[in-house]
């Protein structure tokens, strides 16, 4: 499994130094995972028994030309990623949980642990709504496959397979998806990559 982790990282890595070249706040937001450092394996990557696991299959099947390679190489990762969910239970939508969640490769509590930045992978099941939140980080989204009705400060667009999304610290975002899950990379970075996310 390691060597399928280093592979997707490496992949990851190439595919944000693309986009790094543009020197645009995007750019320099992918450049920082791009071309860090990876630290040594801490921890363990075992294969996972979130519900979310029902969804991996179909979840990398809605890509594009641009992110068919990093797609192939996720998908044999995607069982085996820490999948979790750990916002405070919403009375409102009891199941979040089982619908949607990331798998953090790098980060504060991730197997390769970094306190400054974080490297995950988010995935949203069909249908799924991903309520209005914020946190302190500066996040980097890119989807990978599928699509999904995205809000940032209020302003609302599809986005697709291949399309960078930047949220600033603390701007409040939410998605919704339809009849496709949807799979992305994202990146963490800023001042406090150890706050979590909440809902607002
Ligand atoms: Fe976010």
């Amino acid at each position: 499994m390691k060597n399928v982790i280093q592979n997707l990282i490496e992949e990851s890595q190439k595919f944000l130094f693309k986009r790094a070249k543009i020197d645009d706040k995007i750019g320099l937001e992918a450049a920082k995972f791009a071309v860090c450092d990876i630290p040594k394996l801490s921890g363990k990557f075992e294969k996972s028994n979130s519900p979310l696991i029902r969804w991996i299959k179909e979840a990398a099947k809605h890509g594009s030309p641009e992110t068919k390679d990093l797609l192939n190489a996720l998908e044999p990762a995607l069982p085996y990623l820490p999948w979790k969910y750990n916002y405070e239970p919403r009375e409102d939508m009891p199941d979040l949980g089982s619908q949607m969640g990331w798998g953090e490769i790098l980060g504060p509590e991730a197997p390769y642990h970094d306190d400054h930045l974080c490297f995950g992978f988010t995935l949203l099941g069909k249908n799924t709504f991903y309520p209005s939140h914020l946190h302190p980080a500066t996040e980097l989204y890119v989807i990978l496959s599928g699509h999904a009705i995205w809000t940032l400060d209020g302003h609302t667009q599809i986005r697709g397979p291949g399309e960078f999304i930047l949220h600033p610290s603390e701007h409040v975002h939410s998605m919704q998806t339809e009849q496709e899950p949807m799979l992305a990379l994202y990146t963490w970075s800023g001042k406090d990559v150890k706050t979590l996310s909440k809902y607002v």
